[in-house]
């Protein structure tokens, strides 16, 4: 029997989450953010896996009220089984086959570059718009940049990656430089709101094919600000922030937005979809639509709160295989570095 009532979990690094699809339909989404990483500036893995374990059972149970269901209504369970951290996926991996036996319902390990990529089916009402196949799908987050043709569910090919860091990171490492607290991207988004973008011109990488680079630009940001006495850095971060921040977005945004135009133009595909973390990003998601509008084609984002890592983009993912009857068995293990198959 296919499963309709879906529980979706997420443990792959700082965010603890639960979700419930019904029959392709969400029903309920409850995200725990650890805030315990805030002081050390960036995820400790072994503060996420304590974490997770203490968070997991209150937050599946809140899930499954906030749905309306209880936990002998569901039919599969849906986790994520890599990439991530490794201490961090085995609690979810765990939690998940245990709570399979003790029910005696199938359950799906899911890829979490997968699960974003599914993020653009997520909605509670399903007459909203989403991308045709095949379409062109940029995942960029903290930990990944990675430009994907994606034929169906389940089925992509990677045409371009980061070389180095992904953009989300960059947006974090330049924040840290100027002073902001993780995760910065969200700060540096809401202050370059108003600055100027013309403020400083930091070079942009450019690369062969559909590959990008953002080790640069943060490298680029310390030269600027090194260059300066400490009076007179200070001094420019106090009076410029805003400015340093929508001259470094701008970058970061022209070098995602170069390699989709190129794509676009080679592949004759005009559906971009752009998901993860960073696709909150509000010059990112003007620029893309600006590019689409003028070359006859359309993009599409998840809701807001479907950007940042969740659960209910795993429970979709998990749903569109479960729907063709993939399942897991007990040797499913948790996978820090799983590529997308
Ligand atoms: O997808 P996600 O929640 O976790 C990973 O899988 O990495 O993405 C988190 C990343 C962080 O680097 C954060 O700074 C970035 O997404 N981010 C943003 C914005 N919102 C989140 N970056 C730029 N602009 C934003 N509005
Ligand atoms: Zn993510």
């Amino acid at each position: 029997m296919i499963p309709q009532v879906l529980l979706g979990i997420e443990t792959s690094c700082d965010d603890t989450a639960a979700a419930v699809i019904i029959d392709g339909k969400l029903a309920s989404s409850v995200i725990s953010s650890q805030l315990e990483h805030v002081e050390f500036g960036g995820v400790v893995p072994e503060i996420a896996s304590r974490a997770h374990e203490r968070l997991l059972v209150s937050v599946v149970e809140t899930a499954l009220r906030d749905a309306n269901v209880s936990k002998g209504d569901l039919s599969g369970l849906t986790v994520t089984s890599g990439p991530g951290l490794i201490g961090s996926l085995m609690v979810g991996v765990s939690f998940t086959k245990a709570l399979s036996v003790g029910l005696g319902i199938p359950f799906l390990g899911v890829n979490h570059l997968e699960g974003h990529i599914a993020s653009l089916y997520l909605s509670e009402d399903l007459s909203d718009p989403t991308p045709p196949y095949p379409h062109l799908c940029l995942i960029v987050s903290g930990g990944h940049t990675q430009l994907m043709k994606v034929e169906g569910p389940g089925k992509y090919a990677i045409m371009g990656s980061t070389r180095d860091d992904a953009a989300g990171e960059a947006f974090d490492k330049v924040g840290k430089i100027l002073g902001l607290p993780y995760p910065a991207g969200p700060k540096i988004d809401a202050l370059a709101k108003t600055g100027n973008k013309t403020f400083h011109s930091f070079p942009r990488t450019r690369l062969k094919g559909y590959d990008t680079s953002f080790s640069g630009i943060k490298t680029s940001m310390l030269y600027f600000l090194n260059a300066l006495e400490e009076v007179e850095r200070n001094e420019l971060i106090a009076n410029s922030l805003p400015d340093l921040c929508a001259s470094f977005q701008e970058a970061v945004v022209d070098m995602l937005i170069s390699p989709i135009k190129k794509a676009v133009r080679e592949t004759g595909i005009r559906h971009i979809g752009l998901v993860g973390g960073v696709s909150a990003n509000t010059r990112l998601r003007e620029k893309l639509a600006e590019l689409m509008n003028s070359m006859g084609g359309q993009m599409y984002v998840p809701d807001f709160r479907f950007c940042m890592d969740n659960a209910a983009m795993i429970a979709m993912a998990g749903y569109q295989r479960m729907q063709v009857g993939q399942a897991s068995d007990l040797s499913l293990t948790a996978d820090p570095s799983m590529k997308l198959q």
